[in-house]
């Protein structure tokens, strides 16, 4: 028997769960992902899957039962029965700037945090980012902490994220608590000396370099 007999067999004896995705009426197998329900069903453009693990935050979908509406990545959530799933679009560009190199010193870090997310201190704390978040982050409380100034912390908070930006279509202040987390990482990376294994090991590198470039000059 070949792979693909055997999965429709297995698929044959579970029991039917009916559901729509993108408004198709999709008939798909108990245990199935939303990803593989598509799939099966021939939903014809589903954009935004990738990793099919939960890691690259881009199969974003907001489903909705009876009255409830949450969202979620298609690839980590299992069909049921009466849902109705729309693949949601990638997300749009970011829309604070900045560049990590105009940051000179780390003191006014904070004056231009407020500056960059000036939205930031007016969390209005409805946890629609927690909510939403599918890997169970504290955002609120990582925007707390940006907001007070504690930027390593704030990182750590989010240091699971995988930038999906669900948190970002949740937030009714539109403060982007995906970019606050982001700004924190990278914030505290920059100030941050460098792991002295890595500076060792570029060292040893670029004499290395060195090395074989003089032998190559006196070669010649
Ligand atoms: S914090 Fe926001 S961007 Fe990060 S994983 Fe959670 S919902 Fe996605
Ligand atoms: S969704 Fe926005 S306003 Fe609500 S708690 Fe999160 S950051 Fe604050
Ligand atoms: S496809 Fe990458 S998180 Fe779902």
């Amino acid at each position: 028997m070949t792979t693909s007999n055997a999965t429709a067999d297995k698929n044959a004896q579970q029991p039917g769960v009916a559901l729509t995705i993108n408004g198709l009426a999709v008939n798909a197998t108990e245990g199935m992902t939303l990803v593989e329900a598509a799939w099966h069903g021939g939903v014809p453009r589903v954009t935004g899957v990738g990793c099919l693990e939960g890691v690259c935050g881009s199969c974003r979908v907001m489903l909705r039962r009876g009255k409830e509406v949450t969202v979620g990545l298609a690839c980590q959530t299992f069909v049921e029965d009466g849902i109705d799933v729309i693949f949601l679009p990638p997300a749009s560009a970011p829309q604070h700037h900045y560049e990590l190199g105009d940051f000179k010193d780390s003191w006014d870090i904070h004056a231009r945090f407020h500056k960059i997310f000036p939205e930031a201190a007016r969390c209005r704390h409805c946890h629609g980012c927690d909510n939403s978040c599918p890997k169970g982050i504290t955002a609120e409380n990582g925007v707390a902490l940006a907001v007070a100034g504690r930027f390593r912390e704030a990182g750590e908070a989010f240091f699971e994220c995988i930038m999906c930006e669900l948190c970002d279509i949740a937030c009714p202040e539109l403060i982007a608590p995906a970019h606050v987390g982001l700004f924190s990482r990278r914030i505290t990376a920059h100030f941050h000396l460098r792991p002295p294994n890595l500076i060792h090991r570029l060292e040893e590198l670029r004499q290395e370099h060195q090395e074989t470039s003089r032998n190559e000059d006196s070669e010649e």
